[in-house]
This record gives C-alpha cells, structure tokens and sequence, in this order.
C-alpha cells in the first residue's frame, strides 16, 4: 500500500510541564516500524499528553522523530504532513455528513490545493480502500450520526488511512464498545498496522492481551515497565500499579 519503507518512532527523554506539574517526566520508548504498541497506565499516567507532544499539540522537551524527522517544535499541520495522525478519546467526524463525505473531506485535508481544484471522476481509489479496510463499504452513504459508536471510531480511523497516515496514535479506540465492536477493531488494527507504526492508548487489559505486540506502562509520567504482554504482566511494578486487577498464573502464561 505505502511504498515508503516503514518507520519507526523514536522518543527520547520528553517531558511535559503543566504550571510546574510535570506531567510527562521524561519519557523514552522507542516503536518499530510494523509494530503494534500498547500503551497502559492508571489514570493520570500521561499516557495523552505523551501523545499531545508527539503530534505537537502541547510544547515539550527532549526528542520525537519519526523516519528520521525532528517532531518537537513543528506545529500540529505539519506534523500531520509527516503522515502522522491520532484519534481522541471521543470520535470527532461530521454526523450529519455521509460516511462517504467524511472521507472524501479527509482526502482533502491531505492533499496539496492544486490537486484538490483537480476534477475528479467517480470515488478515489483510497476512500474505496479504506472503506473495506473499516469495514463500512455498505454503509457509506448513511450519515455518520446514525453510525453506532463503534462504526463511528473506524470511520475516524478511515480519514487517517485515506490521508495516508504512517504512524497512528489511538488514544482509547474500545472505550465503551460492545465485545463484538473490540474484537472488530482488534481485527481492524491488526490490518492497519501491518504496513503502518500503530499506537494504542488503552485501558482494557483483555484487548490488550488479544491484540497487542509489544507494551510500554506508564506510571506518573514515567516508563514503569516494557515488553510483551506477558513480561509487562509477570512484572511485579506493573502488578503493584494494577493491584485491582490481579494476576493469575494462566494469565501470565497466556
Ligand atoms: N492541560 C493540562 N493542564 C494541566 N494539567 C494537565 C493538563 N493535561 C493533563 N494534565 C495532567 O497531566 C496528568 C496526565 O494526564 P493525561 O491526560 O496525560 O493522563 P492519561 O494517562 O491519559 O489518563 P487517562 O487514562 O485518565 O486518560 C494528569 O495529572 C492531568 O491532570
Ligand atoms: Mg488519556
């Protein structure tokens, strides 16, 4: 799909700062091209304002890049243009836009003026993609308000797919999805992230270990642990954090 060569996210040593509250202390972690990463942490870990300085949305310290790319310092637009692109924790498309609409208005968004005065004939090639890769080919000329909540987040993802994002950040896809709808966007992310760096903030420790390839904990702005599920939940720091949840021997082995 993408002929550039995937690339892989480097942070080193970011800090955020709110008012003298330092929110992100330091951070480093670094995310494979191909990878397909989770980010945990309790409530308050700053699991969103990493992601807020990765895509330049609050000022921090230290380094982000990405295919060799100095992030910190750009402003959101053009971090955007390095094909990066993030989800919030609510979905944010136009309701009373089709699903067509929506894509189509993202496909704008990441082209350069001059093509988009270009006259186009018929749907372009990459919203008819992203349209079987979300799952939402039958259901493109409904209004995305009438979209069930799960529908609503793949379209998001689709107008980052249509922009032809590299790296995607999803700061907490599954919240408040039924089962099915979590094992659909597992499934979905999984496709995504075969020839695109993925990022995905959750909370839900199920999903987690269904979906992810590899994990960093945060912990008070800091990284508490890394590895693969299974190393992240056998790490004792990690079970002191989570002490609501225990660890059972089968789930360390899963
Ligand atoms: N704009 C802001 N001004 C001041 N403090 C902030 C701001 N944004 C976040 N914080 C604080 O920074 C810390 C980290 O917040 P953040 O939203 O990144 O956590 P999180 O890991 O995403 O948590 P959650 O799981 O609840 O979404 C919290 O203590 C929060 O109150
Ligand atoms: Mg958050």
């Amino acid at each position: 799909m993408t002929e550039e060569p995937l690339k892989a996210l480097e942070i080193t040593d970011v800090r955020v700062t709110f008012d003298g509250f330092t929110a992100v202390d330091g951070v480093s972690l670094r995310v494979g091209p191909g990878d397909l990463r989770f980010l945990i942490g309790p409530n308050g870990a700053g699991k969103t304002t990493l992601v807020d300085a990765v895509t330049g949305l609050v000022p921090a310290t230290g380094s982000v890049r990405f295919g060799g790319h100095e992030l910190l310092g750009r402003p959101v637009h053009r971090v955007a243009r390095l094909g990066i692109g993030r989800t919030f924790q609510t979905a944010t498309v136009f309701e009373n836009l089709t699903v067509l609409q929506n894509l189509d208005i993202a496909v704008g968004a990441g082209r350069r003026p001059l093509t988009l005065l270009r006259r186009r004939r018929g749907i372009p090639e990459e919203v008819e993609r992203a349209l079987e890769t979300i799952g939402l080919a039958d259901h493109r000329e409904r209004p995305a308000g009438t979209l069930a909540h799960g529908q609503k987040q793949w379209l998001e993802i689709g107008m980052l797919l249509v922009q032809n994002v590299q790296l995607l950040l999803l700061d907490e896809p599954v919240a408040g999805m039924s089962h099915e709808e979590r094992e659909a966007t597992g499934q979905l992310l999984r496709r995504v992230g075969e020839d695109r760096t993925v990022v995905v903030i959750e909370h839900d420790m199920d999903f987690m270990r269904t979906f992810a390839s590899s994990v960093t904990v945060l912990h008070a702005g800091r990284v508490l642990s890394e590895g693969t599920v299974a190393e992240v939940r056998a790490d004792p720091r990690v079970q002191e954090v989570y002490l609501g949840e225990p660890v059972t021997e089968a789930e360390v082995e899963a």
